[in-house]
């Protein structure tokens, strides 16, 4: 990374899951309390910055993302004081914070919600929301056949004041959470009014949910109606000029799921968002043709824009890629997860340190889903009445849900909770671990110089001091059939700097040219390079 270049464009950015990180309060989830206790973890594991995901009043309907009130905190997290002491202690151990913003809808709790059930049709109230009437001939039937990303309909009709049967109101994802109307003016100002009241709180950067959906075509009809509306980027621009306001480089990351890589790029233009995940990355399968197609064409989308390219493996929604890469299909796609597929984890395991050093030496910024580090797998056997993703729900048990990632971290000692709550604490984790964790907790990884922990650690300890990694350019090298090896130089004229090669063949290859062995994801054998695994080389 160039001395130069803003942090933003290299660093590395952990997601802390506030329900599943740590409890400091014993009742089986976790807090802020805990995630404070935890930091210096976090600042030694050598991280650069922490995603929470949304710490707001909630009925907790989607886990916090359905928001009740974007200025305060969940009694069950803790409270604004709390939140504030820890921003200052983050800073204070050199991490950067970043919240989650949900723009595209509240919850059914979130007081304009409730204000608009109350004011009846056609109010102000309930402009800033999509109510309609319904079809039919006592408007029985939702106004449009659009179905909820969740399942089922998207729309929900309501009891009107009166007490008789009413209008209908949208919403993409579960009905607790009602989209907003981003042609409201007054969604518009109360949307930049909260992010000042967090930026003036000192946040150094805001992950905005479901981002490419929030603009609307009035007609409610079909997923052209609210996916990647090119209204949307007007508000992203204003969003900008409101974060380029204050002191310091303060950032806007986008939860873009588009196919499209040109249309993805739109939202990184230089006046729009810093970063977007690039979920191409994350849904590719193991496969070298395919990864390097996938990189290649991130790097080829990001370029024009002047955008850095980030790389994620893992997230609070995604089957855990140390189970995914387990799989003959190792790709992830929301449609095709089934529960029962063969499963060698093992080989998921010594692939995902592979896809760790990958990830790590690609250029761009880098993100860190809790647990990843431990290795953690997917729970997939979580008995079906403890389940609480809305998904699981209302696909009627289809879809398994994504708490199968959101098992809470195991940190120490040889049986659940694993140190996740205080000794003593008679509350069991808001949803169980696997006895066969006591392997994956921090404590029993710690010093373990073959475990994933070690390999992170060593992985992000290397890539700070590394001037070549980050942001940057990087080049092909040549290689045999299934291996992807290319090179990173601190500057452009020079070839010195760090080789990354990562062996996705059935045979073990010799390595390229170098001085220095930096870091191998498993043993060379012999010298070589043996399959599944990776490496990183200094070369001068
Ligand atoms: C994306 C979030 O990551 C996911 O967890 C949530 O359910 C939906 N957006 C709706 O907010």
């Amino acid at each position: 990374m160039s001395v130069s270049s803003p942090w933003w464009r290299s660093t590395v950015i952990y997601q802390v899951y506030p329900r599943s990180f740590a409890d400091g309060n014993a009742d089986g989830i976790g807090d802020l309390a805990g995630i404070r206790e935890r930091l210096p973890y976090l600042a030694e594991l050598g991280v650069d910055a922490i995603w929470l995901s949304p710490w707001y009043p909630s009925p907790m309907a989607d886990a916090g993302y359905d928001v009740a009130d974007y200025r305060d905190i969940d009694p069950l997290f803790g409270t604004l004081g709390e939140a504030e002491s820890f921003i200052g202690e983050a800073h204070r151990l050199g991490l950067r914070v970043i919240i989650d913003v949900v723009p595209n809808h509240c919850s059914d709790a979130h007081a304009w919600f409730v204000e608009a059930l109350a004011a009846g049709p056609g109010s102000q109230q309930r402009s800033r929301f999509w109510f309609r009437s319904g079809r039919g001939e006592h408007g029985e039937l939702p106004p449009t056949d659009l179905c909820s990303i969740f399942g089922g309909p998207a729309w929900t009709r309501v009891t009107e004041p009166d007490g008789s049967p009413g209008e209908w109101y949208l919403h993409l994802f579960a009905p607790e959470q009602p989209d907003f109307n981003w042609d409201s003016p007054e969604v518009r100002a109360e949307f930049e009014d909260v992010l000042r009241f967090w930026l003036d709180r000192g946040i150094d950067g805001i992950r905005i949910d479901s981002a490419a959906v929030i603009a609307k075509d009035p007609a409610l009809d079909g997923d052209s109606a609210y996916t990647d509306r090119d209204g949307v980027h007007e508000i992203y621009r204003s969003w900008r000029r409101l974060s380029d306001s204050f002191p310091g480089e303060r950032i806007l990351i986008g939860e873009v799921w588009l196919p499209d890589r040109q249309r993805f790029a739109n939202y990184l233009r230089p006046d729009e968002l810093h970063t977007a995940f690039n979920f191409d990355f994350l849904c590719c399968p193991w496969d070298a043709d395919r990864l390097r197609e996938c990189i290649n064409e991130t790097l080829r989308a990001h370029a024009p824009v002047g955008a850095p390219a980030t790389w994620v493996l893992s997230n609070h929604d995604v089957t855990r890629h140390v189970t995914r890469y387990g799989r003959e299909d190792s790709s992830f796609s929301f449609a095709g997860r089934r529960e029962g597929v063969p499963l060698d984890l093992q080989l998921g395991w010594v692939r995902a340190r592979a896809a760790a050093l990958l990830a790590f030496a690609l250029p761009g910024s880098a993100y860190v889903y809790q647990g990843e580090e431990l290795g953690l797998w997917e729970v997939e056997n979580i008995p079906y009445e403890l389940r609480q993703d809305p998904m699981w729900h209302r696909s009627n048990h289809v879809d398994p849900g994504r708490d199968g990632c959101r098992v809470p971290m195991p940190w120490s000692g040889d049986e659940p909770p694993f140190g996740f709550s205080p000794p003593g604490s008679a509350a069991k984790p808001w949803l169980p671990q696997p006895a066969d964790w006591k392997d994956r907790t921090v404590q029993a990884q710690t010093g373990d110089p073959a475990s994933m922990l070690e390999l992170y650690r060593a992985a992000l300890r290397i890539r700070r001091d590394e001037p070549a990694l980050g942001d940057g350019g990087m080049r092909w090298l040549d290689a045999p059939l299934g291996v992807l090896a290319f090179s990173r130089a601190a500057d452009e004229a020079s070839a010195s700097g760090v080789v990354c090669v990562v062996n996705l063949s059935d045979a073990a290859v010799a390595l390229p040219p170098h001085d220095v062995v930096l870091l191998t994801s498993g043993p060379l054998a012999g010298g070589l390079l043996p399959p599944e695994t990776a490496v990183w080389l200094r070369r001068s």
